[in-house]
């Protein structure tokens, strides 16, 4: 569905470049990599505060204990969002700070913070989208079981209806679960996430009820929101590109597609797990015991909208031809596999394209190819980029300046990537770069730093890089400047 274009395109009139009338201009960040306040006002561990406590885990021994003090600093944060452009702010909620023990009442100091938030974004004319989880489950459930077990479920449908009564008056945008395949693989596979725990089948386990939970907490977002409330969810989909056009290495995209992608798209979007999956996967689940009557129907509730986070595409080949491993540490290497039967598929990087500091390989048409294709397969499904953006290894220059000019062709080559995407036929309704500022990157701690604005994390000062000056440009005229300007 590529649209013609002429050989020689001509000098592009400002209305080609624009974006959308109503196109949202955003920024994100998730609570435990940016809040810190991990044991004020009554919040209590989430897995990932065990985890990174834990000795090895972490990069540098990293933990989120103080993270960009977000926490603290929302209203400076807020300040500057504004001062940026910013027309909405994506963050999410720390489950564990407004229901500490993840079960009964929730904690009014705790949901306090997010009320000031919200308050604060309104005020500053900036529209929140909360995530209900970003990957930090209270660490007591994690000790009953946590998301392998059937019961997780219905602690996130109590606290779904504890954060739709706290905020639902004034947050309209709502996101269930951000990448619940790092949950669920990260987190119970090759285990580089919190818990940490490699037990391919409780990845699996862990990917039916987090599927589950979502399609629980669509019905009760559904039932408490006003009218007009949106809701949707985020999904990691991998644009999987087989080595070769050999058959064996299409089977191996195949593979990685319907453990990647399809076991999350199948069931909320189709209401059906892919046949292949449940093929590919059946010496170690019981699917027929794993999904019960009744949750296909509650995962595959209608969304709104659907979110899509691209970093990089995942180029893949049977293992013949070596390289198995490389390119499969996406967010930290382990021996063990993230991807329950298909643990065998060989990872490669793309030769003689452009890497991030995180190794990953600088791809725009990837975006291109991973909006058409949901367009494709989804008609009339509004998206929404939810994350997009690059680590690089920024440093403050002795005049007091951060200049990021690979963030801010990253940035330039993905937006137009979107634009070209909308132009052919993609209803693309907004973009949220990743991060408003540096933080917490997971295993890989505070080495890796993907915001736009920089953080001194010695002095919580903030910086906006080039690359945030840039952004906010590009949200003031609607429009990407003409190649060669930025
Ligand atoms: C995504 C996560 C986000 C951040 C970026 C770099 O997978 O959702 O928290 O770590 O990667």
């Amino acid at each position: 569905m590529t649209a013609v274009r002429p050989d020689i395109a001509p000098k592009q009139a400002p209305e080609a470049t624009r974006f959308p009338t109503g196109f949202v201009w955003g920024a994100a960040t998730a609570a435990y990599q940016v809040e810190g306040a991990a044991a004020e006002d009554g919040r209590t561990p989430s897995i990932w505060d065990t985890f990174s406590h834990t000795p090895g885990k972490v990069h540098n021994g990293d933990t989120g204990d103080i993270a960009a003090d977000h926490y603290h600093r929302f209203r400076d944060d807020v300040a500057l969002m504004k001062q940026l452009g910013l027309k909405a702010y994506r963050f999410s909620i720390s489950w564990s700070r407004v229901q500490p023990t993840g079960r009964g009442p929730a904690v009014e100091r705790g949901l306090d913070f997010y009320r000031k938030l919200v308050d604060e974004l309104l005020e500053a004319g900036i529209a929140p989208v909360a995530t209900l989880y970003h990957w930090d489950l209270p660490q007591e459930l994690e000790d009953a079981g946590g998301w392998p077990q059937r019961v997780t479920t219905d602690r996130f449908a109590d606290y779904t209806a504890i954060m739709a009564g706290a905020l639902g008056d004034r947050v309209t945008t709502w996101t269930t679960f951000n990448e619940p395949w790092c949950s669920a693989f990260l987190g119970y596979g090759s285990g580089v996430h919190a818990p940490g725990r490699t037990e391919p089948a409780s990845a699996l386990r862990a990917a039916h009820h987090l599927n589950l939970a979502h399609g629980r907490a669509i019905e009760v977002l559904r039932d408490q929101l006003p009218a007009g409330a949106q809701t949707s969810v985020t999904l990691n989909l991998h644009q999987v590109r087989p080595l070769t056009a050999s058959a064996a290495d299409a089977d191996a995209a195949r593979r990685i597609d319907a453990v990647g992608n399809r076991i999350f798209t199948g069931p909320m979007l189709r209401g059906e797990y892919p046949e292949d999956l449940l093929a590919d996967t059946a010496h170690l689940v019981d699917w027929s015991k794993l999904v019960q009557d009744g949750d296909l129907a509650a995962i595959s509730r209608p969304v709104d909208v659907l979110g899509i986070n691209y970093y990089t595409p995942t180029l893949v080949s049977t293992p013949e031809k070596g390289e198995s491993g490389s390119g499969n540490d996406v967010h930290g290497a382990s021996e063990f596999s993230p991807w329950p039967g298909s643990e065998h598929v060989a990872f490669h990087l793309p030769e003689g394209k452009a890497r991030t500091a995180m190794n990953w390989s600088i791809d725009p048409n990837g975006l291109y190819n991973l909006l058409m294709d949901v367009s494709r397969d989804h008609p009339g499904l509004p998206l929404m980029v939810t994350e997009n953006g690059a680590a690089f290894d920024d440093y403050v220059s002795p005049e007091g300046r951060v200049e990021d000019p690979e963030r801010i062709a990253y940035l330039h080559g993905h937006l137009d990537a979107v634009q070209r995407a909308v132009a052919d036929g993609a209803d693309v309704r907004g973009y949220f770069l990743w991060s408003l500022m540096d933080n917490f990157e997971w295993a890989y701690g505070y080495s890796k730093r993907f915001g736009t604005v920089y953080v001194d994390y010695a002095s919580q000062r903030r910086i906006p890089k080039a690359s945030a000056h840039w952004y906010s440009d590009v949200i003031r005229r609607h429009a990407l400047p003409e190649a060669g300007l930025s």
